[in-house]
This record gives C-alpha cells, sequence and structure tokens, in this order.
C-alpha cells in the first residue's frame, strides 16, 4: 500500500513553533510583517515627538521636523523588500541631520528642524534588517556608515554642545552607536539562526522525499508481485481448462468416434455380405452409430460452448438475455453497454451471469433476481441481485472462487455482499478492454 508520511503535527502552544506562551498577537503579526511595520514606523514617529522644537519656533521649523521625524520612521516600512534601498534613504536623512542639525559651521545655527531624534533609530531597525537578511558584506558595510554617522554626530556635537540646547543629542549618537553594533549582532545571529533552520527543513524535506520514493518502490514491488501471481494462476487455470477439455475429449468425444467408426465398419462388411436374414442386426448397427454420432455431435458442441458460448457472438446483452430466459428464477434485466468490451471480458462477465444465476436458483430461495450490465469510464459494471435467504460466501474450490480468479486475471474486482438474511448483491468490474 502507497501510504504518505503522516504531517508533522503542528506545535500545541499557540505560538506555533515557540516553546513558551506568548500572546496570541505575535504569531499574528509574525504573519502579517507589513502590519508590524508599519506599526514599528508608528511608534519611531511618535517617540520622537517629544523632542521637535517646542512652541517658541516658527511654524515651518516645527512643520521640517516633523517631515523629517516622519520620513525616517517611514523607512522601516518598506524594509523587508528593500532593505538596502530604506538603509540608504534613512542614512542619507541622517546625513543631512548631521550636516545642518547639529553643527553647521562655526557661527551658523543648527537649522533645528534637522537636529536627530528618536526616529534615528530607524537606521539602527535597517541596520538589523541588513544584518539579517543581507550577505555580511553588506550589513557590514551598512554598520560601517552607521558607526561612522554616529562618530561623526559626536565629533561635531561636542564643540556646539553649548551653542544649542538639544540635550538629547549627545545621547542619541552614542545610543546610535551602540546600539547599531547591537542591532548588526542581532541582525546576524539572526541570518545564522534563520540558515541552520532552512538547513533543517531542507534534510527534512529530503528525508521525507526519500520515505516517499521508498513507499512507492514498495508499492510497485507489491504491485508486480500481486500480477505475477495473478498470471500464474491465470496461466494455471488455462492450463486446467484445456486439461479439462482434452480429457473430455479422449473419455467422450473421442470413444464415441471410435465406437462409430467400429460400427460403421462392421455395417459395410455386412453390405458386402448381406443377406436377407441380416436385416435385423444391420438396423441395429445403424441404430447405434446413428445415435453415436449424435451424442458426440452434442458433446463436441458442449465442449466448443464451454470455450466460447455462440450467442455471445452476438454480444454480452443478448447472452445475457439468453442467461435470464433460461434461469428457473423469474429475472430481471436491465444492460446499458455503449461501446462493446472485448471478447475475453465479455466471455468472464457471460461466465460469471452464468453462474451467479446458477446460485441464485441453487442456494438462495429467491422469487426473483436482478441483473444489471453497464459500462463507465472504460469499466464493465455488472451487478445480479436476489431477494433470498443471503449467506453467500467464497468457498474453496467452489463456484465464487472460481469467479474471482477469472476477475483476478484482468484486474476485475468481485465484490459480495449477502449478510444473513438477505439481499444477496454481488458486483462484478471489470476493464471493458483487457
Ligand atoms: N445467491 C446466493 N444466495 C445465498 N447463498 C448463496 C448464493 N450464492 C452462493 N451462496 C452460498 O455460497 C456458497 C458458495 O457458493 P459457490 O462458490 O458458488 O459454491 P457452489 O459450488 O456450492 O455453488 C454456496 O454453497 C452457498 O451456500
Ligand atoms: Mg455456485
Amino acid at each position: 500500500m502507497l501510504t504518505r508520511p503522516a504531517p508533522r503535527p503542528a506545535a500545541a502552544t499557540p505560538g506555533g513553533a515557540y516553546p513558551w506562551p506568548v500572546p496570541k498577537v505575535y504569531p499574528w503579526l509574525r504573519g502579517h510583517p507589513t502590519v508590524l511595520d508599519c506599526a514599528l514606523g508608528v511608534v519611531l514617529f511618535l517617540v520622537s515627538i517629544p523632542q521637535w522644537p517646542g512652541r517658541g519656533n516658527p511654524a515651518y521649523v516645527v512643520a521640517g521636523a516633523v517631515v523629517v521625524s516622519a520620513a525616517l520612521a517611514a523607512t522601516v516600512v518598506p524594509r523587508r523588500r528593500y532593505p538596502e534601498a530604506a538603509f540608504a534613504v534613512a542614512i542619507a536623512l541622517g546625513a543631512l541631520q548631521i550636516v545642518f542639525g547639529v553643527q553647521p559651521s562655526n557661527g551658523v545655527p543648527p537649522a533645528r528642524a534637522l537636529e536627530p531624534t528618536n526616529a534615528d533609530l530607524a537606521i539602527v531597525v535597517l541596520l538589523y534588517t541588513l544584518a539579517a537578511y543581507r550577505p555580511r558584506r553588506i550589513s557590514l558595510a551598512g554598520l560601517a556608515v552607521a558607526l561612522g554617522g554616529a562618530a561623526l554626530t559626536i565629533g561635531r556635537w561636542a564643540p556646539a554642545h553649548g551653542a544649542h540646547s538639544s540635550a538629547p543629542l549627545l545621547g542619541a549618537a552614542v545610543a546610535l552607536g551602540g546600539s547599531a553594533l547591537l542591532a548588526w549582532v542581532l541582525g546576524d545571529h539572526m541570518a545564522y539562526r534563520r540558515a541552520y533552520y532552512a538547513s533543517l527543513e531542507d534534510r527534512a524535506e529530503r528525508a521525507e522525499a526519500e520515505r516517499d520514493a521508498q513507499a512507492q518502490i514498495a508499492a510497485a514491488a507489491e504491485r508486480a508481485r500481486e500480477l505475477q501471481e495473478r498470471r500464474a494462476s491465470a496461466v494455471d487455470e488455462s492450463a486446467a481448462r484445456l486439461r479439462r477439455i482434452e480429457r473430455d475429449l479422449h473419455d467422450g468425444a473421442q470413444v464415441r468416434l471410435a465406437a462409430l467408426a467400429l460400427a460403421l465398419g462392421e455395417i459395410k462388411e455386412n453390405l458386402e455380405a448381406a443377406a436377407a436374414d441380416d436385416q435385423g442386426r444391420m438396423a441395429m448397427l445403424v441404430g447405434a452409430a446413428h445415435q453415436n454420432a449424435k451424442e458426440t455431435l452434442a458433446e463436441l458442441r458442449d465442449l466448443a460452448r464451454g470455450i466460447h458460448p455462440p450467442v455471445l457472438d452476438r454480444g454480452l446483452g443478448a447472452a445475457l438475455a439468453t442467461l435470464a430466459e433460461a434461469s428457473a428464477t423469474p429475472v430481471a434485466l436491465s444492460v446499458s453497454i455503449a461501446e462493446r468490451p472485448s471478447p475475453a471480458i465479455e466471455s468472464i462477465a457471460y461466465f460469471c451471469a452464468a453462474e451467479l444465476l446458477a446460485n441464485v436458483t441453487k442456494h438462495s430461495g429467491a422469487s426473483r433476481a436482478t441483473v444489471t450490465a453497464g459500462d463507465q469510464g472504460g469499466r464493465l459494471l455488472m451487478t445480479v441481485t436476489d431477494d433470498g435467504a443471503g449467506g453467500a460466501g467464497l468457498a474453496p474450490g467452489g463456484g465464487l472462487a472460481g469467479l474471482l480468479e477469472r476477475v483476478q486475471t484482468v484486474d476485475g474486482r468481485l465484490d459480495i455482499d449477502s449478510p444473513p438474511g438477505g439481499p444477496t448483491i454481488i458486483t462484478i468490474e471489470l476493464p471493458s478492454h483487457a
């Protein structure tokens, strides 16, 4: 039997792959990464609000700060699809901040709208993303750029820290440098884990494919063995049938023909020496020869019918009708065969119907029987039903066992449904063309 290995059971915890309890929203978010990234962007934007220029500033300065924070926060949204581009945009914004927002040049006050804020943490997130999803050389380049940016920020901030009031600036710069390193390490570890799990999965898949292939080979071997057995039994059966025919010819027709030849020889001799008083003896010999000839003919006809019933020449429908008419139990017959099956199949179906109807009369005590035959999708389907006592089953050497063997030689099926008390439904399924 070909069976697929059972799928691996799903983890029982709500988080799927997590052995510890996790809030339900976590696995949901993992399935909806875009939502997660949008939420991350919103958080980055929100945490930058306290650092925007205060009420005393002109509206365009505040608006500028809002736009820069929003742009930085927005870079995390497409981070999975375009990590390099998102990182480049965030770094470009960061560079603008370093040049104009920290310490432009001696004497020029920094543009407050471009002072770094917590929204710059987007760079950290994007660095993590690069480390987790991109080759190491790219993420290392990203790390170098981020660290360089952090160093530059601190360097430029130091001489100017007295000049403007943005207190979290140094903190932001230090945090940027430290967290850039941390983000890279975490991302790199994540990439390593992903590669490791991918290799495990790959190995598991290959093992499964191998198991499948082995199951298929085993099934094919089993099928080959089955077919060999069937062919052997078909060969045995036809050999036995030939032996039976040979014996029947030897014991029956041959003996009778010998007797006939003997009688005719005697008649010939008697005719040569014909005398009037031999009339009685002649008549007796002729009578015996005639009788022998008739019986031999009948026997040969039966023999031929056992090999191929002549009624089958007119098709299975006609042959079944003849069987139904000859049955001692009334039979309702319904045949709808669109395409004539091959002769071997018709012959098997005919012998099955003959045996099954004989069983109905012999064993069932039924008042009526039904025979249906039809073809569908290249299969011939025949059922013989009776309303008798039921209890039909395979018995060694019995007629039903013989039918099963015949049917199996062409890969067909025989189903017996015959509970005690009846009714009996026997279904035969054969390929239309063997
Ligand atoms: N239509 C039927 N209704 C009830 N019993 C049946 C029917 N057909 C077969 N049987 C039972 O199943 C047994 C096996 O049938 P079969 O193999 O044809 O053997 P048999 O050579 O006796 O006919 C029979 O002996 C009979 O008891
Ligand atoms: Mg029988």
